[in-house]
């Protein structure tokens, strides 16, 4: 029996910038990952470190300067439509209705099929009865799930997602994260997820990739064996988040653990 082939492969992964006039900034540094099919991965790091870089070398819309990352075995060089990009920023067309918008884009051989397919996920987003309405009409949380359902619609085999929940308001994320985590259940694509806030990733992920400050390097690779739906405030699930903090070098109030500790408890004076 042969032992079944990551679906994506990071290999020795290094960016540099070129910089106006002065030497070449290094974003990302020999980066290494494995990732099965059918895997939901969580990307965490400081702010800036190279997390969108990285999702976007993946996903071919920009070339790495060592190194490569293949997907089925082959290296990825260019966009392709079996993979999509999901941006922070919902991307929905606001000239086009919610089925216009989840539909745009299919292939079906038959009118028939597209519908069908448009409606599987208008349901499965739970936007039914919200079919003909656009998306000013629509909240921000209900924009972000037409996108989600429009890519899902496309029948990817890879989603690239770079902070998809980030501008919803807190409940609106807790929602859609158990939405999301359901669809994944059914559809289990994979999945490469990059966000900065720590409970989000450990509620998502099979394993959380921990990045380093800028020049990113992997600092660690962290599994989640927990069911899901994950419990706040389960034993495992609070070691998890710590670890990760721990790992990012903050304490879980949000404190530097490098500063000294009179001026870690004293609040700022500015
Ligand atoms: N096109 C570019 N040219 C030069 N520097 C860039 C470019 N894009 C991103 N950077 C720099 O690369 C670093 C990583 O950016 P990014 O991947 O967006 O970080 P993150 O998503 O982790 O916040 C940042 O310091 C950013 O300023
Ligand atoms: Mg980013």
């Amino acid at each position: 029996m042969s032992v079944a082939r990551p679906k994506i492969e990071i290999e020795n992964l290094s960016l540099d910038f070129a910089a106006d006039g002065g030497s070449p900034i290094s974003v990302l540094h020999e980066i290494d990952l494995s990732v099965s099919e059918g895997e939901f991965i969580c990307i965490v790091g400081p702010s800036g470190c190279g997390k969108s870089t990285l999702l976007n070398i993946a996903c071919g819309f920009l070339e790495p300067t060592h190194g490569q990352v293949r997907i089925d075995g082959v290296p990825v060089e260019r966009p392709d439509r079996r993979r999509v990009f999901i941006f922070q920023n919902t991307a929905v067309f606001p000239w086009l209705s919610v089925e216009q918008n989840i539909g745009f884009g299919l292939r079906s051989s038959t009118a028939d099929e597209n519908a069908a397919t448009v409606q599987r996920y208008i349901e499965m987003i739970g936007l039914a009865g919200f079919e003909k309405a656009y998306p000013r009409e629509l909240s921000g949380g209900m924009n972000q799930r037409v996108e989600i359902a429009r890519a899902l619609a496309s029948n990817p085999d890879v989603l690239f997602m770079d902070e998809p929940l980030g501008a919803l308001d807190y409940l609106t994320r807790l929602k859609m994260r158990a939405d999301l985590i359901e669809i994944w259940r059914q559809e289990r694509k994979t999945i490469l997820f990059v966000t900065h806030d720590v409970d989000e990733s450990v509620q998502l992920a099979d394993r959380i990739v921990v990045m380093s400050k800028r020049p990113a390097s992997v600092k660690a690779v962290i599994p989640v064996d927990l069911p899901r739906p994950r419990s706040l405030d389960d034993p495992e699930y609070l070691r998890i988040r710590d670890e990760i903090f721990h790992l990012m070098g903050i304490d879980h109030f949000g404190r530097n653990e490098d500063a000294p500790s009179d001026s870690r408890a004293r609040p700022s004076a500015e």
